[in-house]
């Protein structure tokens, strides 16, 4: 028998109306990943690269935050499940199998869908399904079997009896389909009571017709988890994020204190020996390296952080920290910084769109914006680089030695020479040279033989 040809279809064209939000349903992110995103990944690591995408309310949203890597099909009307895979049929028609996965099964694992894959090309089957078994199955269909255990329907909850409704074995939202079978009787699906097109009525077709329907049961119920609310929406957050949090600790080596209060999202990498302290929430694309403290009270999005880094309680965004930075408590790092190895930065300090030389100093409450720092230059407490005179955004340079005393206001543009000193204080509005001290307001250079020295310093 000749390898089977998979094509896979995502069904994503519904409205979600139960989620009562202006965001299409499969856009919502779980664990900082679009719940859509979560399927496609899936279907991909089980080995399925052909991938079309089904969807209609929203379309052009959807397509904007997938990109150009997943094909797609628009279903203009929704008028069901079945309606909306019958709308894939032309993309999807060199396939010999048809992998089809509802775009609201976020938690579906690669490893389940490669043995619904290996179970439906071993048996033959015309469809193969996927169920589990949950004490509380909820709004999910249910698997309905004969006296001899085969399958003979799928019934929606909604249409289905009380003891229909008992039945604790549920259709996950992923089947594979023999292609040939599938297309030409998707055209003529019975109308449900409410006038859509199931997609599960075709279980019946098939047992109707004597073709054979297999079944894989998942071992982990917890996959089959669909979101159609934002309280089942919470639910698959939870999941999500314990699973992520365990493949931390025994895959990576990551020590996290206290999994109850600890946020990672899906595509963070953390290096091994990394401590995650309480209270921390590591979001977007973050990577942070090896024998890093991190917390308790830190949030991270899309930070690079180095090996052998601490931070306290912080707010770091899109900046990168090399090795060995200490930051916080409470230090915030906006947009666009990088922090040079063995910085310190101390409470209070802001700094943005800035590059900080290493082994500098910045301890106390101080404003760092549009500024670049050589080496080992000393902030003292209280400066502010004055970057915005009410029009535009100016630049400070601070050479490298660079001494600026508590309180000095930097006003933009200006530049700070190699191992000069500003006195606590001083209003810097023109530049300073190499090795000069200048002090004041406005500040003005120091001269030894006249004046003499530059006030208190806090280091
Ligand atoms: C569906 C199944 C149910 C199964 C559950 C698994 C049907 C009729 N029922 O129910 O047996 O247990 O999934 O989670 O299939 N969609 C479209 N176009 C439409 C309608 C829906 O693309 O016209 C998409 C939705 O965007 C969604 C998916 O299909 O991603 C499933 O639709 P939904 O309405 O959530 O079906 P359920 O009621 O959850
Ligand atoms: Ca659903």
């Amino acid at each position: 028998m000749a390898e089977p040809q998979f094509a896979a279809v995502l069904l994503a064209a519904g409205r979600g109306t139960r989620m009562r939000s202006a965001l299409p349903k499969v856009l919502h992110p779980i664990a900082g990943k679009p719940m859509l995103r979560h399927v496609i990944d899936a279907v991909r690591a089980a080995g399925v690269p052909a991938l079309i995408a089904v969807v209609g309310h929203e379309a052009g949203r959807i397509r904007a935050a997938l990109g150009p890597d997943v094909a797609f099909v628009e279903q203009k009307e929704q008028l069901g499940t079945g309606h909306a895979l019958n709308c894939a049929r032309e993309q999807a028609g060199g396939a010999t199998d048809v992998l089809v996965v509802s775009g609201d099964v976020p938690l579906l694992r690669p490893e389940t869908l490669r043995s619904l894959l290996q179970q439906h090309t071993e048996s033959g089957a015309t469809l193969t399904l996927l169920t589990a078994r949950l004490e509380r199955p909820g709004d999910l269909g249910r698997i309905v079997r004969d006296g001899g255990g085969r399958v003979r329907a799928i019934a929606e909850a909604a249409d289905a009896d009380v003891a229909t409704q008992a039945i604790e074995e549920i259709n996950a939202g992923a089947y594979c389909f023999r292609a040939a079978w599938l297309w030409p009787r998707l055209a003529f699906l019975p109308a449900s009571a409410g006038g859509e097109y199931y997609l599960t009525a075709l279980v019946e077709q098939a047992v109707r017709e004597g073709a054979p329907v297999q079944t894989v049961t998942t071992d982990d119920p917890e996959e089959a988890l669909g979101v159609n609310d934002r309280e089942q929406l919470s639910r698959a957050e939870a999941v999500m994020r314990r699973r992520i949090l365990r493949r931390l600790m025994l895959e990576s080596g990551v020590t996290v204190i206290d999994p109850a209060t600890t946020y990672v999202d899906a595509d963070v990498q953390i290096g091994q020996d990394t401590v995650i302290e309480p209270n921390s929430a590591i979001r977007g694309s973050c990577v942070i390296g090896r024998n890093c403290v991190i917390g308790p009270g830190a949030t991270l999005c899309n930070a690079r952080i180095g090996d052998g880094c601490r931070i306290g309680a912080s707010l770091i965004e899109d900046s990168e920290l090399e090795a060995e930075v200490s930051m916080g408590p409470y230090g915030h790092i906006r947009g666009g910084a990088r922090i040079g190895t063995g910085v310190e930065l101390g409470d209070h300090v802001e700094i943005k769109n800035s590059r900080i030389g290493q082994g500098s100093n910045i301890h106390h409450f101080s404003y760092v914006g549009d500024a670049e720092l050589g080496v080992n230059v000393n902030i003292g407490a209280g400066a502010v680089t004055c970057n915005y005179d009410g029009v535009a955004k100016h630049r400070t340079i601070i050479g490298d030695g660079a001494f600026i005393g508590s309180d000095t206001m930097l006003v933009a543009p200006v530049r700070i020479g190699h191992g000069a000193k500003t006195g606590a204080g001083s209003v810097v509005t023109h530049d300073v040279a190499d090795g000069a001290t200048v002090f004041g307001v406005p500040a003005r250079p120091l001269r030894p033989d006249t004046e003499t020295g530059t006030g208190p310093e806090t280091g």
